[in-house]
């Protein structure tokens, strides 16, 4: 598939049977995503596969770690965040390890990481792989980044949900640009 059919067809699939991709797959997507622009080249993204009986232990994970970051949290959001992980059967959990102090920012550090991720979600369809980025709570979640061994300045970028599409995917609509462009302030 060429770049701009890739491009221009990608969608997010949130319903994914199995099978997920296969380790060749794997390694090919995560190629693609460390090929992305990188400031200051710190290679500031670290990837976490998640499969099999992982997928319930992070279930387990989030509910826990969402549970200490809100206390208020009732057991349907938690059962919710339980079954998450379950929802595909392979998972990337994709993180910004900061180099802080660093004159590259922390903003740039994470843009690099969400380039990966975007390099990765192309692929992913040019190879035939479904492919969802999801955030949330759990992203946000300090918690979480400690028990995933990270620092509190780390920073999860998402959680990449793959496998074989199902259902109907959805349809593209191909949007004008023309919307979102603005003028350059007159002198
Ligand atoms: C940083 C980021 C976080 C996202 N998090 C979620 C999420 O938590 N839940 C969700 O349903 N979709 C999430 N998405 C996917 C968007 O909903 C999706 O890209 C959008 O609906 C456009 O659909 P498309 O990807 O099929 O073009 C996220 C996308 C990005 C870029």
């Amino acid at each position: 598939m060429d770049i701009q059919t890739a491009i221009l067809g990608r969608v997010s699939c949130p319903r994914l049977d199995a099978p997920g991709p296969t380790a060749e797959q794997l390694q090919q997507l995560l190629t693609a995503a460390v090929r992305a622009p990188d400031h200051g080249l710190l290679r500031p993204w670290r990837f976490i596969v998640v499969d099999g009986d992982q997928r319930a232990r992070l279930g387990e994970m989030l509910a826990q770690c969402c549970q200490q970051d809100q206390p208020d949290l009732n057991e349907a959001q938690l059962e919710k965040l339980r079954q998450a992980p379950l929802r595909a059967p392979t998972l990337l959990i994709v993180v910004a390890e900061i180099s802080t102090p660093h004159k590259v920012s922390v903003i740039d550090q994470i843009m690099a990481c969400a380039a990966a991720v975007q390099n990765l979600l192309l692929t992913a369809h040019a190879i035939g792989v479904g492919a969802m980025w999801r955030t949330g709570a759990p992203a946000l979640s300090p918690n979480l980044k400690l028990c995933l061994g990270f620092r509190p300045e780390d920073e999860i970028v998402g959680f990449i949900y793959l496998g074989t599409p199902a259902g109907n995917s959805k349809t593209v609509t191909i949007e004008s640009p023309d919307n979102w462009i603005r003028a350059f302030p007159d002198a």
